[in-house]
């Protein structure tokens, strides 16, 4: 029988949540093990709250009994677990895969401490290959997206069938190629830079550890990101 590997990983980092925690629900296809454990966990007792990063999360956690509140209700996070689409040995990330960046960057950068949950495949040397995702405001897209390419991608808009895809928050995603992303704190400065962009899928100083499934059963547990 082959191993879920997203499963693996998600269900190990929630045996880091305690009772009593404030946990941030991430977002995506590895994120989603993580918070069907944490409703099992709740059903057998566990007393936490919770924040979601997506409408989607939100309501897995809804079904599941995990009980919610607002960001707004809360001063900060214990503990937030959430999937990656990139991540190198420094715990730098690309997130956005999923078009929930925005939120799971405020929920992420709000906690004391953030465990990433991946399949081995995500682990990279170099960030890039995977196009970073980078939230814009609609009006003046355009000018936005031809800024962006000056930083030496190609951006493409994300779109949903016949239509430009919209985040939770009703913004664009441009997804941008880069390929190779040599610095990353320097391409997160350029970005924030221009005036359009909401938020991009750089994730610097923010996780603490990795844990990522590997197909042979194991995991692979990366430490020490903030120290960087
Ligand atoms: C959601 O916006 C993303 O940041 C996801 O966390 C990321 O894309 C990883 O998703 P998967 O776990 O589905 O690969």
């Amino acid at each position: 029988m082959s191993v879920n590997v997203k499963q693996l990983a998600a269900e190990k980092a929630v045996e880091y949540v305690q009772d009593g925690m404030k946990v941030g629900l991430g977002t995506g296809s590895t994120a989603y093990w993580a918070i069907r454990r944490l409703g099992e966990r709740v059903s057998e007792g566990l007393n936490i709250t919770a924040v979601a990063t997506s409408r989607a999360s939100e309501e897995q956690a809804r079904e599941l009994g995990i009980p919610l509140v607002a960001f707004g209700d809360i001063d900060s996070l214990d503990l937030t677990i959430d999937g990656a689409d990139e991540l190198d040995s420094k715990l730098q990330l690309i997130k956005g895969g999923g078009g929930a960046l925005l939120r799971e960057k405020i929920v992420a950068g709000n906690s004391s401490r953030m465990i990433v949950v991946a399949d081995e495949s995500k682990a990279v040397h170099t960030l890039g290959k995977f196009p970073l995702p980078v939230e814009i405001v609609p009006f003046a897209w355009e000018w936005t997206v031809a800024e962006i390419a000056k930083l030496g991608c190609k951006p493409e808009l994300r779109r949903s069938g016949e239509e430009l895809y919209r985040t939770d928050n009703g913004n664009y995603i441009a997804d941008c190629r880069f390929e190779v992303i040599d610095s990353a704190p320097e391409l997160a400065l350029a970005l924030q830079g221009i005036t359009g962009v909401v938020e991009h899928g750089l994730f610097i100083g923010i996780a603490d550890m990795a844990i990522l499934g590997k197909s042979d059963g194991s995991i692979e547990i990366i430490e020490g990101g903030k120290e960087e």
